[in-house]
This record gives C-alpha cells, sequence and structure tokens, in this order.
C-alpha cells in the first residue's frame, strides 16, 4: 500500500483528523500521522520536516500537511531537499501541482478560503497522474538541481 504522511500544527488539527479520517476509510493508502495530536499551541517546522524526511526516506510515498494559512508548513516542507510541496486550494491547483510539478507533498490552509472542498482537492492530488513530457521533466529536473 502507497504511504501517504500526514502533518499539521494546532490550526489545522481538525482539517487534518479529517483527511486522516478519509483515508483510513479508503482502505488503500497506509496513513501515517506524523502530528501534531491535539489543539494545543506547537511550531509548524517542525511538522513539515517530519513530514518532508518521511516522504523522501520512503520511496512512492506521498504527505500532506496543513497549518492555518498552509503557506508556513509548506515552506517548511520545501526545505527538505527533494520535497515539492504544493499550496492549492482549488481542484485545479492540486491537478496542475500533481501534473507538471510532480509535487509529492500537498498543503493546504485550514483558516483560509478554499475554492474547492479540502477533501475533493486531497482527492485530485492523489489520482492525478504526473505527466511525463520531456519539458515537465526537463523543469522537475532542474527543480531538482536547485
Ligand atoms: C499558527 O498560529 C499559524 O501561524 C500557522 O498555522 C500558519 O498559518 C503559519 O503559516
Amino acid at each position: 500500500m502507497q504511504k501517504i504522511f500526514l502533518g499539521s500544527d494546532h490550526g489545522a488539527f481538525q482539517l487534518k483528523s479529517k483527511i486522516k479520517q478519509y483515508l483510513i476509510e479508503q482502505n488503500k493508502y497506509e496513513v501515517i500521522d506524523l502530528g501534531t495530536n491535539s489543539e494545543a499551541s506547537v511550531d509548524y517546522p517542525e511538522y513539515g520536516k517530519l513530514v518532508g524526511e518521511s516522504v523522501i526516506t520512503n520511496p512512492n510515498s506521498l504527505g500532506v500537511v496543513c497549518c492555518g494559512s498552509g503557506i508556513g508548513i509548506s515552506i517548511a516542507t520545501n526545505k527538505v531537499k527533494g520535497i515539492r510541496c504544493a499550496l492549492c486550494n482549488s481542484l485545479e491547483l492540486a491537478e496542475l501541482a500533481k501534473q507538471h510539478n510532480g509535487a509529492n507533498v500537498l498543503a493546504m490552509g485550514a483558516r483560509t478560503q478554499f475554492i474547492d472542498p479540502a477533501l475533493e482537492i486531497l482527492e485530485k492530488f492523489l489520482t492525478t497522474e504526473i505527466d511525463q513530457s520531456e519539458r515537465h521533466e526537463r523543469r522537475r529536473y532542474q527543480l531538482n538541481q536547485i
């Protein structure tokens, strides 16, 4: 089963719980929740780092990270070499992030506006294939060199 690593700060604990339940009910992923485990205040960089490092050390795995805005934890996760974390609030962005950018972590902001429902964005991210055409491969390669 494909591993999916989850992480959030307190501001997105409820959203992460909803995502976790949704993924477990799918019964086709190994869901690994790296915390946080309550609404008590924590610092989002720790959870972005944990998810990023887990995705890199587990080939073919994916990650989902959430904080209040989605910005802080996406910045933290992207600091892990090899991570391409995309902050998405719509189906369009989730699809493009996977197709073009080969995003391996999806970020969402629990306290911001969603254009489309969070679980639909998640599903789009999980089910969209990476576009293997040469120009996208080339650009993803260039991202990896930075
Ligand atoms: C926490 O208060 C908040 O700063 C965090 O969830 C996030 O929005 C940071 O980018």
